[in-house]
């Protein structure tokens, strides 16, 4: 910011750059525990920066994934307005940060166990399994309470406020509901745009499949059924969503589901970047503090492995994937559809 000696217009505020990004507050918030009792640790300054560096990320990822939930919560994501555009790219940021999150992981392991041992004793109960804007991500994402790994110690460690707030965020549409009413909107599969003379297209669809499969794969055509025609209460998405989404991936290079597609692949990336962080900092605890218990009083590292495996949120759009096969198999779209989709499509 070069503000200084340049004339200010009447509208032009005078920004200073220390008050403007309250550095006095930021760069004065670093409190070494160590240095209270006396014994100051070198590197507990490094454990708190990076501790904050990662907040300060989580705050950001969550304005992202925030303001998406809100252009899908309205139950209209205009397409034609940009709207799902403005979904993507914000969503492509979130994967670029989590990114630089799984190799910042880097700088914590230049401190060894032993220097982390100069305080660690200090820090407990504290541990980043307080962290109430990675219990929030996780939550707005669509990870339900009754789906969580080590549910007995999640919130135990929190103050009541904060439990309490975590508690709520039950009773709020997640990300991951969103999308699959998102999904349930779509109109592509809707008998008007199909030739009455032919077999419903979906199921012209599953017998192409089920031409697919071979030795060892009978048991895919229960699957195609459970996941796309019956339904089960276990499962986040419903039917009818998981055939416009399979519908989108399968038909991917029209230039009509270029957008969704690249939706859905973003939040496939997020599901795995963060699975990269679970398992960095999972192996970076490892060799920090071997197996013993961490200060937020979990498991340790069985919990985080737990956690790492079971905690994907997108997972059910991820196994669609078993259901592709080849486009050159793929029937054409019928004229109507393409018509269609060549106008303003409501979702
Ligand atoms: C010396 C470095 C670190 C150690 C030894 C460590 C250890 C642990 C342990 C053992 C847990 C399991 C919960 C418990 O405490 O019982 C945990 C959870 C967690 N830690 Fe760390 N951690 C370290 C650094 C970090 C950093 C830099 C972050 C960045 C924000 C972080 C964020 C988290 C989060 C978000 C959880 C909860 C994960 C979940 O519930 O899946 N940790 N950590």
């Amino acid at each position: 910011m070069a503000l200084h000696g340049a004339r200010l217009s009447p509208l032009m505020s005078n920004v200073y750059y220390p008050e403007y990004l309250q550095l006095d507050k930021i760069l004065n918030a670093q409190a070494l525990e160590s240095e209270k009792h006396g014994r100051p640790a070198h590197d507990e300054m490094l454990f708190i920066v990076i501790h904050q560096a990662y907040e300060l990320w989580f705050k950001q990822i969550l304005h992202e994934v925030d303001s998406v939930s809100r252009l899908f919560a309205d139950h209209h994501v205009d397409d034609n307005g940009g709207e799902l555009n403005i979904a993507v790219h914000r969503l492509e940021r979130v994967r670029t940060i989590i990114g630089v999150l799984v190799h910042q992981m880097d700088i914590m392991e230049t401190m060894t166990p032993l220097d982390f041992l100069d305080f660690r004793d200090l820090l407990r109960p504290a541990s980043g399994f307080q962290s109430m804007q990675f219990k929030v991500l996780e939550a707005r994402l669509g990870l339900r309470m009754e789906k969580r790994h080590g549910r007995q110690y999640y919130t135990s460690q929190l103050k009541p406020e904060h439990k309490a707030q975590i508690e709520a965020l039950e009773h709020m549409p997640t990300l991951l509901e969103l999308v699959n009413a998102w999904l349930e909107r779509m109109p592509f599969l809707d008998a008007r745009y199909w030739p009455a003379d032919e077999a419903p297209f979906f199921q012209r669809l599953e017998e192409l499949y089920s031409s697919t499969l071979v030795q060892g794969e009978e048991g895919n055509a229960a699957l195609w059924r459970k996941v796309f025609v019956e339904g089960d209460t276990e499962r986040a998405l419903s039917p009818k969503a998981c055939r416009h989404a399979l519908f989108i991936m399968l038909y991917r290079d029209e230039p009509i589901f270029q957008l969704p597609f690249r939706f859905l692949q973003v939040l496939l990336d997020i599901d795995e970047g963060l699975a990269s962080w679970r398992s960095r900092h999972l192996n970076m605890v490892h060799r920090m503090i071997g197996l013993r218990v961490g200060t937020g009083g979990s498991t340790g590292k069985a919990y985080l492995r737990g956690a790492m495996e079971s905690h994907y949120v997108f997972s059910e759009i991820a196994d669609l994937s078993s259901f592709l096969f080849e486009r050159r198999k793929l029937p054409p779209l019928p004229a109507s559809l393409r018509k269609a989709t060549g106008f303003a499509l409501e979702a």
